[in-house]
C-alpha cells in the first residue's frame, strides 16, 4: 500500500486549529478529519437522549451504537457531520454541547472507539487530523504535527465572535469559564490528555494573523513533500 502523508494539528479550544486545518487541507487536497466533530456529535446525542452522564457503561453502550461520520461531498469548507444518519453539523456547536463535551470524552473506551475510526480513515488517504491527541495517540507516527496554542484572552475572543456569528450571544466571561474547564478536563484527563507530542512544531497564534498560520504550516509540509507535491 503506498504510504499516506498524515498531519496532525493538536491544541486546545479556540486555538485556530479547524479553520487552519480546513484552508491546508483544501491547497493539498487532503482530507480534513475534524476528530472535535466526532466527541461532539456523540454529546449531541447523549443530551438528546437524556442520558445520565455519571452512567458510564450507558454512554459507552450508546458510542457503541452510534454510527458517525464526516462528508466532505459538499467541499472541505462545509464538512457535514452526521450522527446516525441525520445531519448535526450546526447542532454540535451549541454552548449545550460545549458544556458537556469533554466529559463525554474523558471516558476511555468512548475515546477507543473513536480512535478506531480515525485511525482508519487514516489508512487510505493524505490526511491533515485535528484534535488533542492526534499526534500523541491517533497518528503518533504523522509525518507532520502542530500544536497550535493562543493567549487565553485572544482564543475567548475567537470563540465568542464564532458563536455570535451563529446566533449565540454568549457573554465573555461564559465563554472563558467553558474554555478554561475544558481545557482542565482536556489536559488532566487519564486517557490520552492534551499534551504537546515529543515531535510537534509549536505556534502561537496569539498575533499571528489566519493567512500567517497557514503559510507557516504549508512551508512545512511543502518543502518535507516538495517532491511528492
Ligand atoms: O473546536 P474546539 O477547539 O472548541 O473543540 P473541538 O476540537 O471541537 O473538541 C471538542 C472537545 O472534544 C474537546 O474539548 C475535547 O474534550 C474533545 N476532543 C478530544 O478529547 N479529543 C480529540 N481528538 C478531539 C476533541
Amino acid at each position: 500500500m503506498k504510504e499516506t502523508v498524515k498531519i496532525a494539528i493538536d491544541g486546545p479550544a479556540g486555538a485556530g486549529k479547524s479553520t487552519v486545518a480546513k484552508i491546508i487541507a483544501q491547497r493539498l487536497g487532503y482530507i480534513y478529519i475534524d476528530t472535535g466533530a466526532m466527541y461532539r456529535a456523540l454529546t449531541y446525542k447523549i443530551i438528546q437522549l437524556n442520558l445520565d452522564l455519571k452512567d458510564t457503561s450507558l454512554l459507552i453502550n450508546c458510542a457503541n451504537n452510534t454510527s458517525i461520520t464526516l462528508d466532505n461531498s459538499l467541499g472541505i469548507a462545509n464538512q457535514l457531520v452526521y450522527c446516525d444518519g441525520k445531519d448535526v453539523t450546526e447542532l454540535i456547536r451549541t454552548p449545550a454541547v460545549n458544556k458537556l463535551v469533554s466529559h463525554v470524552a474523558q471516558i476511555s473506551e468512548i475515546r477507543t472507539i473513536m480512535v478506531k475510526i480515525q485511525q482508519k480513515l487514516g489508512l487510505t488517504n493524505n490526511i491533515i487530523m485535528d484534535g488533542r491527541d492526534i499526534g500523541s495517540v491517533v497518528l503518533p507516527e504523522a509525518k507532520y504535527k502542530f500544536f497550535l496554542t493562543a493567549a487565553l484572552e485572544e482564543r475567548v475572543k475567537r470563540r465568542q465572535k464564532e458563536l455570535l456569528e451563529k446566533g449565540y450571544n454568549v457573554e465573555y466571561k461564559t465563554v472563558m469559564n467553558d474554555l478554561l474547564n475544558r481545557d482542565l478536563l482536556d489536559t488532566t484527563r487519564e486517557t490520552a490528555p492534551l499534551k504537546i507530542a515529543e515531535d510537534a512544531i509549536i505556534i502561537d497564534t496569539s498575533s499571528l494573523t489566519l493567512a500567517e498560520v497557514v503559510e507557516k504550516i504549508l512551508a512545512i509540509v511543502m518543502e518535507g513533500e516538495k517532491d511528492a507535491l
